[in-house]
């Protein structure tokens, strides 16, 4: 079991990553949560596969659970109000525990229903997608959708603990394994040169999700994620880098009726930041390659053939993070590098989209 110690302005926590579910009752003690009510929160997929299990790991506590629909389509205020009125009549209190099981959408609408009711109480993550590994559940960004705008309504609240078994992505459906890694890939992409090196001598290993591998793959990205969040818990500059490949990779995933995966979208929208990244001469073609290799390597898409150069770019000021009409775009400064640039050469920007757009000539 590898511990990180995460430590943000506002709060302590460690982040667990391990291949089995046999440190959690220890990890709950370790928190100090001994003799309270336990509540996990759950869908519909995760459920059969692991919720059983985790009672029975936390026969020792009063646990009850909250199943709901799986899928993106639940990350609303409804849903937190079933989760709210499960609470009450659970009788869950100040003291009283949530227990984010699953994903991303989970570990949002966990997070913010921990931040909300009462006030506050605590929570803890376990997080059973990549993408939660390696991305969502640190941070201590919590949310859900608003009529149709997404994470439009919440709040920064962190986890107690990250408790990570990376055995559960042996139940994940491929693309969404995929998806995960793209942002891990963005991850070393931005921050971390070493656990690009890692990705490139044990690209096969890690697609195979060979325990070791993965593991320090989850590990690099908690730790590079964790120093950035530190650095800028609410995201007032730093944590901006984060959000490489997002400003080109939200315009698709929306033009695309969010029918593509997120992470399908960061690869392509990493594939356009990459090009732009050479056209400002910060990096080099062949940087570009390697990247699309990588991300192909991974069954990641690094085109969007399907919209136009025009579509894309005027999509993109659309993007919440778009200030005063302007683009923020994350580039590289080098390989490990970013930093959010304001004033990209407005050419320089429609080239990189023409590059990943399916109007290309
Ligand atoms: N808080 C943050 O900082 C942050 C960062 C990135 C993304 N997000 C959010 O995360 C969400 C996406 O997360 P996600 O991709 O994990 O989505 P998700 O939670 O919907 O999970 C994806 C799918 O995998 C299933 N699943 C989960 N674990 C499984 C397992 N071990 N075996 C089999 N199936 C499993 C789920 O039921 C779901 O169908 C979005 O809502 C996004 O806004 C948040
Ligand atoms: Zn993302």
């Amino acid at each position: 079991m590898k511990e990180l110690k995460i430590k943000t302005p506002t709060s302590e926590y460690p982040i667990y990553i391990t291949e089995g579910f046999n440190g959690l009752a220890a990890a709950f003690e370790t928190a100090g949560f001994s003799g309270r009510k336990l509540c996990i929160i759950t869908d519909s997929n995760v459920a059969p596969l692991y919720l059983d299990k985790i009672k029975a790991l936390l026969s020792g506590y009063d646990v009850s659970s909250y199943v709901f629909k799986a899928g993106e389509e639940s990350k609303n205020l409804d849903t937190i109000s079933d989760f709210y009125k499960h609470f009450i009549d659970e009788r869950l209190d100040r003291k009283s525990v949530l227990v984010a099981l699953g994903g991303g959408v989970t570990g949002d609408m966990t997070g913010f229903a921990a931040a909300t009711y009462m006030r506050g109480i605590p929570f803890v993550q376990i997080p059973t997608t990549l993408l939660a590994q390696v991305d969502s559940s640190v941070g201590g960004k919590t949310g859900v959708d608003f009529l149709g705008n997404k994470n439009m309504v919440g709040a920064f609240y962190q986890p107690s603990f990250v408790y990570i078994n990376s055995q559960t992505l042996s139940t994940l459906p491929k693309e969404q394994v995929a998806s995960g890694m793209a942002e891990a890939v963005k991850t070393a992409y931005i921050i971390d040169k070493d656990l690009l090196t890692y990705f490139n001598e044990n690209a096969p290993a890690i697609k195979a999700l060979d325990p070791e591998k993965i593991g320090h793959v989850i590990y690099s990205c908690c730790k590079a994620k964790a120093w950035v969040v530190n650095r800028d818990e609410k995201e007032s500059g730093l944590r901006e880098i984060l959000n490489f490949g997002h400003t080109f990779g939200h315009a698709v995933e929306k033009l695309s009726g969010f029918k593509l995966l997120h992470g399908e979208c960061v690869a392509i929208g990493m594939a356009a930041a990459m090009h732009l990244a050479a056209d400002m001469d910060k990096t080099t073609e062949n940087d570009l390659l390697d990247a699309e290799k990588l991300l192909q390597f991974f069954d990641l898409p690094i085109r969007a053939e399907n919209f136009g150069t025009d579509d894309i770019y005027k999509q993109m000021f659309y993007d919440k993070k778009t200030k005063n009409g302007k683009l923020n775009i994350i580039v590289l400064e080098e390989i490990g590098k970013a930093y959010t640039e304001k004033n990209a050469p407005e050419d320089a920007v429609k080239a990189a989209i023409a590059h990943i757009a399916g109007d290309k000539k």
